[in-house]
C-alpha cells in the first residue's frame, strides 16, 4: 500500500499548472455515449476515477484509448446497457451513464452506487428527473433498471433537502438531449462542471440554454454527433494549491485556472489576509503577513463555498489564530478529517454540522489515515506545515482525484515523497 510522506516546514515557490477538472471530465466521458462516432476529449486528468469511468465505457461496448491527457471514445457500435456493481461501486460518478444509456438505447441497468464515507448520498433526484421524462424505473437486486420507448420533454423541479444536485442535473440534462420536445430543469445545479457538460453537449448538437443558471432548458434533437472538446481546469485542485501557498507563507503562481470559478475561496482567503492577484488564466497567491485572520465558512452550492474545499480550508484554519466556524450544508457528515487533524495537534470540536476550530501555533507530524479524497488533501496540507514527518496512508483516495500531487508539490519545493509498503 502506498504512503505519502511530508516533511513540514518548507516554503513553496515557483509555478504549478492545474490539471483538467475531474468532476467535469467524468460526466463528459459518460456523455460521449450519446455521440455517433469517435469523440476526442483533451485535458482529461490521469486519475483513478477517470480510469474507472473508462472501464465502464469499455464494458458498455464503447472503445476507449487514453494517451497524454487525451481520451478517445468511439461509441458508434451497439452498446450493452448494464453497468455492473463491481465498477459502479468504485465511483459514484459512474451512475451518470444512466441518462445517456437510457436516451440512446431506450433502456439501462445501472447498479445503485450506495453510500460513502462523506454521507448517505441518495439518488432520488436522478430517478425523479428520469421518471418525469417518461422512464419506467424499477429497483431490483441492487440495480436501477430504467426503460422508455420514447423520452418526452417535461418541466422538472430538481431540488432536494440539500438544494440542487450536480450529477442529477447532469444525468437528466443528458437524457433530455434526445427526448421529444422541451425539458425545463428548475433548481438545476449551476456548478462550472455542469456548464462544461452543457457546452460539450451543445458542441455535439444538443439544444441547451440557461446552463450556469437555476433554469436549464433543453430542446430534444434526433441525434448527437461525436466531437473534440477540452475540459475546464480543476477549481478544487486550484483551491488546494492556493491554500497550500497561504498555509506555508509562500508566494506561488498557479497557471491554467479560471479565477472566476474560485470566487468564494478567493473572497475568504483575502479576508484571512492572503494576497491573490489574477490575470487571465493565471493566479498569484502570496502570504506575507505574519498573522492570518480566522473566518467563518459555510459550504453551499456554487457559487457558494465548495464542500470539496471544506476539509482543506479547515486545515488552514487549524493554524490560524482565533476561532473559526466551518459549517457543512451539503454533506452534514463530511467531517472524518477532524479526528486525523486533531491527531496532528489541531483543536477542532464538532457541534452538529459545524466544526469549531481553535487555531494552534503549530501542528505536529504524525501517521494519519486518508478517509476520502478531499480529506486526504487536507492531511497533506497539514503535513506541509507540521513539525517533523507526516505519513498519510490509504493514499488511493488522493489518486482518485489529484493528478501527480506529490510531484507538483515537490516541484514547488515541498519535501514530499511516496513510498510503497
Ligand atoms: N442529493 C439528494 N438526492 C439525490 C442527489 C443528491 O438528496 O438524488 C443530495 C446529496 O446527498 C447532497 C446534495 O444533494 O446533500 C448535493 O449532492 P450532489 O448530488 O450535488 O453531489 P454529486 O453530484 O453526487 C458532485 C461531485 C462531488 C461534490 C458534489 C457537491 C462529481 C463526480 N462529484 O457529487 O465531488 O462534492 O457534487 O458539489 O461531480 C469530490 O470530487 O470529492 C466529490 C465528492
Amino acid at each position: 500500500m502506498d504512503i505519502i510522506n511530508i516533511e513540514g516546514g518548507k516554503k513553496l515557490q515557483g509555478t504549478v499548472a492545474i490539471s483538467g477538472a475531474k468532476n467535469a471530465a467524468l460526466p463528459i466521458l459518460a456523455a460521449t455515449l450519446l455521440g455517433n462516432g469517435k469523440s476526442t476529449i483533451h485535458h482529461v486528468p490521469d486519475l483513478r476515477d477517470v480510469k474507472s469511468m473508462l472501464s465502464i465505457l469499455d464494458v458498455l461496448g464503447a472503445k476507449t484509448t487514453s494517451t497524454n491527457g487525451t481520451v478517445e471514445v468511439d461509441a458508434s457500435g451497439e452498446l450493452f446497457t448494464k453497468a455492473p456493481y463491481e465498477l459502479v461501486s468504485t465511483m459514484r460518478a459512474s451512475f451518470c451513464v444512466l441518462g445517456p444509456l437510457l436516451a440512446r438505447c431506450g433502456k439501462a441497468e445501472v447498479s445503485i452506487p450506495g453510500g460513502c464515507v462523506i454521507g448517505a448520498r441518495p439518488i432520488d433526484l436522478h430517478l425523479k428527473g428520469l421518471e418525469a421524462l417518461g422512464a419506467q424505473i424499477k429497483i431490483k437486486h441492487g440495480y436501477i433498471s430504467a426503460k422508455a420507448k420514447e423520452l418526452r420533454g417535461a418541466d422538472i423541479f430538481l431540488g432536494g433537502a440539500f438544494g440542487s444536485s450536480v450529477l442529477a442535473t447532469a444525468n437528466v440534462m443528458m437524457a433530455a438531449t434526445l427526448a421529444k420536445g422541451i425539458t425545463r430543469i428548475e433548481n438545476a445545479a449551476c456548478e462550472p462542471e455542469v456548464v462544461d457538460l452543457a457546452l460539450f453537449l451543445k458542441a455535439m448538437g444538443a439544444k441547451i440554454s440557461g446552463e450556469g443558471s437555476h433554469l436549464i432548458e433543453i430542446e430534444g434533437v434526433k441525434e448527437l454527433k461525436a466531437v473534440k472538446y477540452t475540459v475546464i481546469p480543476d477549481r478544487i485542485e486550484t483551491g488546494t494549491f492556493m491554500l497550500a501557498a497561504a498555509m506555508t507563507h509562500s508566494d506561488i503562481e498557479i497557471t491554467n485556472v479560471v479565477p472566476s470559478h474560485s470566487g468564494a475561496l478567493i473572497d475568504k482567503m483575502r479576508a484571512c489576509g492572503v494576497s491573490i492577484e489574477t490575470e487571465g488564466d493565471k493566479m498569484r497567491v502570496k502570504m506575507t503577513r505574519k498573522k492570518t485572520e480566522s473566518v467563518t465558512v459555510t459550504t453551499l452550492a456554487y457559487p457558494g463555498f465548495p464542500t470539496d474545499l471544506q476539509a482543506q480550508m479547515m486545515a488552514f484554519m487549524t493554524i490560524t489564530p482565533g476561532i473559526s466556524v466551518i459549517t457543512e450544508k451539503i454533506y452534514p457528515d463530511r467531517f472524518i478529517h477532524i479526528a486525523e487533524l486533531n491527531r496532528m495537534g489541531a483543536r477542532i470540536f464538532l457541534e452538529g454540522a459545524s466544526a469549531i476550530v481553535n487555531g494552534v501555533p503549530k501542528l505536529s507530524g504524525a501517521p494519519v489515515m486518508a478517509s476520502d479524497l478531499r480529506a486526504s488533501a487536507a492531511l497533506v496540507l497539514a503535513g506541509l506545515v507540521a513539525d517533523g514527518v507526516t505519513e498519510v496512508s490509504r493514499v488511493y483516495h488522493i489518486d482518485r482525484g489529484y493528478e501527480r500531487l506529490e510531484e507538483k508539490f515537490s516541484n514547488l519545493g515541498a519535501k514530499i515523497w511516496r513510498e510503497s509498503r
